[in-house]
């Protein structure tokens, strides 16, 4: 099987994620928080040191502002519902996965904030003066992704974080599709809230993800109980990370989510963004001559992240999607990749793109193959 599909989860992961994960919670299986002994500290050492290391990666200085959830979805849905009141004013864009645009829609609808969903261009870029001239006096916050998860295109997320603070509004960032990829740094992209999952290109498993919570935004929980501290209050916590971690932590995941940000960092960003751009050029270079084949979005490679959509002339994208799979044994994924607004304003709904991402250990040859096997189609 030939997986192309990173933009969904990474596959494989690294070796040294597998071994972490082997036998973990047989050397680490206690619940941490909870007991006064040394099987549950060492539990919490694991815990503390990833919430560190994930402070560190990200440019966040207080690694307590660092929250463990569920994967990017939960960590959107903490961001966003932790900080909207009622009357709030959002802007966001028509780039966005469902994990942002269903929450907020289900907002508006229910009359609890109103809504501007930005624009983007044929290219895949929105343009932060659109951010500006939307703000209104009820604006709260600003969320965009770092990079589409249809069109790999980056956005200026630097410039709206600027504006963001001339404006004194907070700026949530989904990282899905950039975290592990492109340096991130809050503080010098302005960023106040920032999402990722760990099972993407952070190379952790599936079921953990991370919120960093920088000190302008104070969130309210909507999950409360359960964690293992503070027994004595009758309420929540106020302190973080206690205020937005209710419950026994994905401790394993957390294990394996320090043993992917441990190898980004051994392997380096310059490699792994290098590597991440040449698979992309070569994918580009083959298909781009191809007159069966439309590309979409930008082919400026220092402008995206490496993952590519498609169509193919008479076949439907479920299609290509079937005969890959079945004929080939390549795993790319067809459909609207839970970004409805994109394909509707791409003209691609309903039935959608390919889209083919290749992750940090595809090679040149696995890039060659799926382009042989579309040159067949
Ligand atoms: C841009 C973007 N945001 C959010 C998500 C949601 O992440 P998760 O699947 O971990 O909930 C994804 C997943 O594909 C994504 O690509």
């Amino acid at each position: 099987m030939l997986y192309l599909d990173n933009a969904a989860t990474s596959y494989p992961k690294p070796e040294s994620v597998y071994n972490e994960l082997n036998g973990y919670l047989e050397r680490e299986g206690a619940n941490p928080g909870r007991g006064n002994y040394q099987f549950a500290f060492q539990t919490e050492k694991t815990i503390e040191a990833t919430r560190l290391l994930a402070g560190q990666f990200f440019g966040m200085p207080d690694h307590h502002r660092v929250i463990f959830t569920l994967n990017g979805t939960d960590s959107l849905n903490i961001a966003i519902k932790g900080t909207v009141q009622p009357g709030d004013h959002v802007i966001t864009s028509l780039l966005e996965h469902n994990s942002v645009s269903r929450p907020l829609k289900q907002l508006e609808e229910n009359q609890v904030i109103t809504l501007t969903q930005i624009p983007f261009s044929t290219e895949g870029f929105v343009d932060p003066n659109d951010f500006r001239k939307a703000i209104t006096s009820r604006t709260r916050l600003i969320t965009l992704l770092h990079a589409s998860n249809v069109l790999g295109t980056i956005q200026p997320i630097t410039e709206i974080g600027k504006i963001c603070r001339e404006n004194n509004l907070l700026f949530l960032v989904d990282a899905a599709q950039t975290a592990g990829i492109i340096p991130i740094d809050m503080s010098t992209s302005h960023i106040d809230l920032l999402a990722c999952p760990g099972h993407k290109s952070l190379l952790g498993p599936t079921g953990i993800g991370l919120l960093l919570i920088g000190d302008r935004a104070s969130l309210s929980p909507w999950r409360e109980g359960g964690t293992g501290t503070h027994s004595e209050n009758p309420r929540q916590p106020k302190e973080l990370p206690y205020l937005l971690e209710s419950g026994t932590p994905n401790t394993l995941g957390i294990a394996g989510l320090r043993a992917g940000m441990q190898f980004i960092i051994r392997e380096g960003f310059d490699k792994i963004r290098s590597h991440d751009q040449k698979l992309l050029s070569q994918l580009v270079t083959m298909l781009v001559e191809k007159k069966e084949c439309q590309l979409y979005g930008s082919l400026d490679i220092d402008q995206r992240v490496g993952s590519l959509a498609i169509n193919w002339k008479n076949y439907t994208s479920s299609e290509v999607g079937a005969i890959l799979d079945e004929s080939f044994q390549i795993a790319v994924r067809p459909g609207l990749h839970c970004a409805p607004y994109v394909h509707r304003y791409l003209k691609t709904a309903p039935e959608g793109l390919i889209r083919i991402s290749p992750g940090y250990f595809n090679t040149m040859e696995d890039i060659y193959e799926c382009c042989e096997a579309l040159y067949q189609l």
